[in-house]
């Protein structure tokens, strides 16, 4: 592997055995269990399986971390904190749009270390240590070289929890359409920004997500040179859920055009 260190090679094992689970349910959409955790949220079964899976080979390797993950919540505690969004994107799992993937990260100290994403339908691995780079199968990863927005693609997800913030959003993306060459929602906030650090998109933002969305993709974007920030370029966009990310250049004009649409609320971040 192109980065070798215990925690990273961990994390592959956990991320590889969740996709075969997924994997396997895939064939067999019909017959899974559904519950709504709120609106637009749902989780399956497959979820949960996946996320056991991860927590145990970690747990089995690490007992002393704590874990921080989306359907079980946290436990332990620990400077070392695994951050682990079993599936992200369930929605589409649940259509059978081959768009989603297992991310897992590793903070020490609150500070992102080791990141991991597997997308199980194209078997493509993205791995990224601090100070060690980011990597799409054994490649090194690095951001676009774009350097004006017009000619930007960017990736997008829709505030479709937070409704209260909707129209800000749309004022943004109102002001985007003009400005870009082009905008998606794929609906795997994991895989958008592993997609900027592949430099496939030139940027990114979406507002109200988790810490487990983000964690793993935020790292590998700044390992393959680009920059992220919450909706006014600082930090503390793990806690706010607000990201926007980018090559450098694109970062700034991005957060330019962001900026006239942000609210009070928007601001402080979501619940503020
Ligand atoms: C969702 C996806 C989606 C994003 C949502 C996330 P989930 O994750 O990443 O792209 O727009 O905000 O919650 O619920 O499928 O793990
Ligand atoms: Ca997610
Ligand atoms: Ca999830």
């Amino acid at each position: 592997m192109a980065i070798n260190h215990p925690m990273i090679n961990i994390a592959v094992k956990a991320a590889r055995r969740a996709g075969r689970i997924i994997n396997q349910a895939a064939g067999n959409l019909d017959v899974l269990t559904v519950r709504h955790k709120s609106l637009n949220d749902l989780v399956s079964e497959v979820d949960r399986a996946s996320e056991v899976a991860i927590i145990d080979t970690i747990r089995t390797a690490y007992p002393e971390h704590a874990i921080l993950a989306e359907e079980s919540g946290a436990a332990g505690q620990s400077d070392s904190v695994w951050i682990i969004d079993p599936l992200d994107g369930t929605t589409n799992y649940l259509h059978g749009f081959p768009q989603y993937c297992v991310s897992i990260a590793m903070t020490h100290k609150g500070v992102l270390t080791h990141g991991v994403i597997f997308d199980p339908t194209r078997n493509d691995l993205y791995i990224a240590s601090r100070g060690r780079g980011a990597f799409l199968n054994d490649r090194r990863l690095r951001v676009s070289r774009r350097d004006k927005l017009i000619d930007g693609l960017i990736g997008t997800g829709f505030p479709f929890r937070m409704f209260e913030h909707v129209d800000a959003y749309v004022g943004m993306m109102k002001d985007l359409m003009n400005k870009t060459a082009g905008i998606r929602r794929p609906g795997s906030a994991a895989l958008d920004l592993a997609a900027v650090a592949a430099g496939h998109y030139d940027g990114f933002w979406e507002i109200g997500l988790s810490a487990w969305d983000m964690a793993a993709g935020c790292l590998m974007i700044q390992e393959a040179g680009g920059l992220v920030g919450d909706l006014q370029g600082n930090e503390g966009y793990l806690q706010s859920g607000n990201v926007v990310a980018g090559n450098p250049k694109i970062f700034a004009q991005l957060l330019q055009v962001i900026q006239p649409h942000l609210t009070a609320a928007l601001r402080k971040g979501p619940g503020a």
